[in-house]
């Protein structure tokens, strides 16, 4: 193994676009179906692999909300959570900012409550036995309308505790941001922080009303940001930070490749890029992949992986003291 994926593999690292849903390995979904006696239209873990053959971001969706459907109780959401955490674990990931996306469960009668206890509760053993500190983002879903954006972020306000910030996913194409700028303000009026999906399949446009109208304190996915000078500068400007997930783009085909990726031009450009991995159990990787492919793929320098690894940290919703002291690490390590 080389020195440089020596390294990846040995630094603390911290994911800041992680989708909980996404995280759902075919094994999982099938204990928790049996448990719960619920039909899937899959006969085996490989009938489920061979169907993660996505051609866009829809194709991927409509999987991703059938898989969603075997989570019914607070114990399946916790069980969710901590598996991923393991896995985080793995992979020397120490902190953690975890989306998920309350109406894909409450549109089919699951209590909100019992979803973001679920979650809450994993965090909370991961904190205490792993040592991994996490943040929880509530994410709208876009292809929804704002009436029931505004009636989840009620559901919300008694968990402020547990809650950092809300984001916007799913569908890109033809759901603009400013679909939600009545809801986003609300949001932040509550004292929510805000990110959202801009510029994934999605036109850089949709990037300016992220930052525009949703205030966002960063940009989840922004690839298409190269596509306006402007935009570019206006990012780089404001340091507001990408987070870019290279294998997801790769499997919803944004980038026919990973050597065609353009990773490597948002760093140059002296974007804040970071680099995670969306929805690691239907894209091929948790971190440490994604990291380790973009490196042989890009011929990323130990700089540049050291830039990519602190940027995660810079742009996380740590405290400031914590994200010195992790800073500190990572420089004396690499
Ligand atoms: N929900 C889960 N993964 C997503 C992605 N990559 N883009 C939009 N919505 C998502
Ligand atoms: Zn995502």
């Amino acid at each position: 193994m080389s020195e440089i994926i020596k390294l990846i593999k040995r630094v603390p690292k911290a994911e800041l676009h992680l989708h909980i849903e996404g995280s759902l390995e075919p094994e999982l979904m099938f204990k928790l179906a049996k448990r719960n006696k619920i039909k899937i239209p899959f006969g085996s873990v490989d009938e489920i692999k061979i169907a993660y053959n996505f051609h866009n971001l829809q194709s991927f969706l409509d999987i991703y909300y059938q898989g969603a459907k075997v989570l019914i109780s607070e114990q399946d959401f916790f069980d969710l959570t901590w598996a991923y955490l393991l896995k985080s674990k793995e992979d020397n990931v120490v902190h953690t900012e975890i989306f998920f996306d309350p109406q894909s469960h409450t549109d089919r009668g699951i209590k909100f409550d019992l979803v973001i206890n679920g979650i809450h509760r994993a965090i909370l053993k991961a904190k205490k036995e792993l040592g991994i500190s996490s943040k929880i983002i509530m994410c709208f879903l876009r292809h929804l309308d704002e009436q029931s954006a505004f009636k989840t972020l009620d559901q919300a306000l008694t968990h402020k505790d547990k809650i950092i910030g809300v984001g916007l996913d799913s569908s890109e194409v033809g759901y603009p941001p400013s679909k939600f700028e009545r809801v986003f303000n609300k949001a932040m009026e509550e004292g929510f922080l805000t990110v959202a999906h801009a510029g994934e399949e999605g036109p850089s446009e949709y990037i300016w009303q992220a930052l525009e109208l949703l205030k966002v304190k960063r940009i989840d996915h922004g690839v298409r940001c190269l596509e306006d000078e402007k935009l570019v500068q206006r990012l780089r400007d404001d340091q507001i930070p990408l987070t870019v997930c290279p294998l997801s783009n790769v499997k919803l085909r944004i980038f026919k490749k990973l050597k065609d990726h353009n990773l490597k031009m948002l760093l140059d450009k002296g974007l804040i890029t970071t680099v995670n991995s969306d929805d690691p159990a239907y894209f091929g990787g948790y971190l440490n992949t994604n990291l380790i492919k973009c490196q042989m793929a890009l011929n990323l320098t130990k700089g540049d992986i050291k830039k990519l690894i602190i940027n995660s940290f810079r742009s996380s919703f740590l405290s400031e003291d914590k994200k010195k002291k992790w800073i500190e690490q990572i420089n004396k390590l690499v």
